[in-house]
């Protein structure tokens, strides 16, 4: 499942984000790579822990939590530190596969990977090129989206970023682990989830109907989630 969030951050807040970033230090971004992956990955990144990833992973942390629409989708569990990247002219990141586990920096845990997430910080006039371009059983899908705008796909999918042949796109992306290891729970989840807020606008959350799907989605989640 793909899902698009716009507005993730507001277009003035992800522009601000990219200003406030782009003086700062930056490292090949290798730093991150698994196996295989750094033959292909020509990027730069914002060392993890350097003061100025961790203000912007706070305005992105804070923006993740407070929006329904990622968490309905996510069902996050942990999520793993926001990291920033920036593709100038001839910069590219081949086709590849995120790792299956990573480990959470602050806490040092194990997670696994269900989620991947791009949020974009440069507008797409900006720069040509360096689309996100997507694979999996729903087919090929590029997205290049206005700033502050999010994507959220598998981490099982087959994923890279075509060449940037002008101006320069740089982006905030992160892995996820969610309470729903089967994407295709999740998705049904999702589904329910969504269909529950329409009609608690259309009949108000004590409305029996709704309250029996509420509780039919509560019940799902027992059964699924891996706390
Ligand atoms: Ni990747």
């Amino acid at each position: 499942m793909l899902i698009q969030i716009p507005d993730m951050l507001s277009r003035e807040t992800a522009l601000a984000l990219r200003a406030r970033i782009i003086d700062a230090e930056w490292v090949d971004g290798n730093a991150t790579s698994g196996p295989g992956s750094a033959m292909k990955k020509f990027n730069r990144q914002l060392p993890e822990e350097s003061p100025a990833a961790q203000a912007a992973q706070q305005v992105v942390a804070q923006a993740l939590g407070g929006n329904a629409l990622f968490l309905s989708a996510a069902l996050p569990h942990t999520i793993f530190p926001p990291l920033f990247n920036r593709y100038g002219e001839g910069e590219t990141f081949g086709t590849h596969v995120d790792n299956a586990v990573r480990i959470h920096g602050g806490s040092g845990t194990r997670i696994r990977t269900d989620l991947s997430a791009t949020l974009f910080l440069t507008d797409p006039e900006d720069y040509d090129g360096g689309e996100l371009t997507i694979e999996g059983p729903f087919g090929q899908v590029s997205y290049k989206l206005p700033a502050g705008h999010m994507v959220l796909y598998p981490s099982s999918s087959l994923h890279r970023v075509t060449p940037v042949t002008r101006g320069e796109r740089i982006s905030c992306f992160f892995w996820m682990q969610s309470l729903v290891a089967s994407a295709e729970a999740r998705g049904m989840l999702f589904e329910l989830d969504q269909s529950i807020q329409a009609l608690t606008v259309r009949h108000g959350s004590t409305d029996a109907e709704v309250l029996r799907l509420t509780n039919v989605y509560h019940n799902l989640m027992r059964r699924w989630t891996q706390a």
